[in-house]
């Protein structure tokens, strides 16, 4: 028998059903409240409401839990590769060995991007912010592969789309690097795995070919991997909104990736590392600093602290800290912004205002720090993650097609003025 929730307006009751989800996570179906009482809900931020059934994220922001189609992330980011991870959020099991060589081949085989696409890079100043430029190249892939403006959810093209895009952000993402210094783009090596190709079209120079040492490749496989997808986070939402009137997938990602900008959401990354050395070069002890965050006065914020799911810790800056110290000690690297962040960490974990409102390093707090040690530079943080995300969007996207998801399209509680009398230009003084 259906659970029913009951809710009473003005002495009357209505009665709504009830849904409880595999990890028994309730909900109430208002799907036709309006209908029914009259009335919308108001929850701004979305905090209390579900937008769609998924199965492919779960996290329990108590426990700290995150699985990417039930398998946890401590044990995908000790075991997995990026690519077979991106394989198991689209297709929702792990790939066997052949599935996962023709994927990888797939990938491979759209590395490289179309000579009239280039040409957009050079029009553009070096200051271009990197994350301008993906949003826009992304949008204009499909001026070169029309096929991708079919929106196809299933089968062969579905897969081929996938692979193109999961292959192209790589691409697209090294080659506004190489702009924003001057350099000359990199051809892909499709003979290398994905987290190679890309270091190799970063780092690499026309006649000095660099090779990836085994602990950077394995750092940014770990990287990519947390940040494969978070369920309906703001870009993840943004991509499906846009998804939802029947967009194609690149107009959908393209918006994900604006979304994601935001120092409130992954341009917290790069908003992290500058607001560390902010404390270094102030000289000021870390007390200050925080005391600033707690002020209401002004606009500060601890970056890379809070999570609107997480409210004990994310397990993933949990990863993240540990593998830092491991990372830096293989490279035999030091970092001064490590024991800034440690030492903020810990004196928040004392402090009233971060443990009375839950305040806990996100996943964005050590990542920085993990990417300076790779050697990728600040202003691309933000892009990393960017690429990092590309699976759990296209696996959204491609959800809300399978679901025939309605159109997105809110309520609103309008609180301007009521209807008046229009006046004339020369009547109004
Ligand atoms: N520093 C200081 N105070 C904070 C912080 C912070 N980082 N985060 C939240 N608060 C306070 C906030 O002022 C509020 O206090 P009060 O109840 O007295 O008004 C309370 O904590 C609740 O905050 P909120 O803004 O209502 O929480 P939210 O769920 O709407 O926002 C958040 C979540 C992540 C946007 C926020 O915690 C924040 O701005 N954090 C800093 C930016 C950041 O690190 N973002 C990355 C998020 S994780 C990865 C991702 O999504 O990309």
């Amino acid at each position: 028998m259906t659970e029913k929730a009951t809710l009473t307006i003005d002495d009357r009751s209505y009665e709504f059903d009830m849904f409880t989800g595999a990890e028994n996570e309730r909900c109430i179906d208002i799907t036709h409240l309006r209908k029914e009482t009259g009335c919308i809900t108001m929850d701004p931020g979305y905090g209390n409401t579900g937008s769609c059934y998924s199965s492919i994220t779960y996290v329990d922001g108590a426990k700290g839990i995150l699985r990417y189609r039930g398998y946890p992330i401590e044990e995908l980011a000790q075991k997995a590769g990026f690519v077979e991870v991106c394989y198991l959020i689209l297709h929702g099991e792990l790939p066997t060995a052949r599935q996962l060589a023709d994927f990888r081949a797939e990938i491979a085989g759209h590395a490289a991007l179309h000579e009239n696409l280039k040409i957009h890079f050079s029009g553009l100043p070096h200051s271009a912010p990197p994350m301008a430029l993906l949003s826009a190249m992304l949008n204009l892939v499909s001026c070169f592969h029309p096929e991708v403006l079919e929106v196809v959810a299933e089968g062969e093209e579905f897969e081929r789309t996938a692979a193109l895009l999961l292959s192209k952000v790589r691409t697209i993402a090294a080659f506004s690097y190489r702009m924003a210094y001057g350099k000359p783009f990199i051809h892909p090596n499709p003979n290398l795995s994905y987290c190679a190709n890309f270091l190799h079209m970063m780092f690499s120079e026309p006649y000095q070919e660099y090779v990836a040492s085994p602990v950077i490749e394995k750092a940014l496989n770990l990287f990519l991997v947390l940040h494969a997808d978070h369920e309906q986070n703001c870009s993840t939402s943004t991509v499906r909104v846009v998804g939802s009137s029947r967009a194609n997938l690149f107009s959908s990602v393209s918006a994900g990736v604006s979304a994601l900008w935001g120092p409130l959401h992954g341009g917290a990354n790069a908003a992290v590392i500058k607001m560390l050395e902010e404390i270094k070069s102030s000289g000021q002890p870390i007390d200050h600093y925080l005391d600033m965050a707690k002020d209401k006065n002004n606009n500060v914020r601890l970056m890379g602290f809070g999570h609107r799911v997480y409210k004990n810790f994310d397990p993933r800056s949990v990863i993240l800290k540990k593998r830092v110290y491991e990372v830096l000690d293989e490279l035999q690297q030091e970092d001064p912004l490590l024991d800034i962040a440690l030492e903020l960490e810990e004196k928040t974990l004392k402090d009233d205002y971060f443990v009375s409102r839950n305040l806990y390093p996100n996943v964005d707090f050590y990542s920085g720090i993990l990417l300076r040690a790779i050697g990728i530079p600040i202003n691309m943080y933000t892009v990393m993650f960017a690429i990092g995300r590309m699976p759990g969007w296209i696996a959204n996207w491609r959800e809300l097609l399978e679901h025939k998801q309605r159109i997105s399209r809110p309520r609103q509680i309008y609180t301007g003025s009521t209807t008046r009398e229009f006046v004339e230009l020369r009547d109004r003084g």
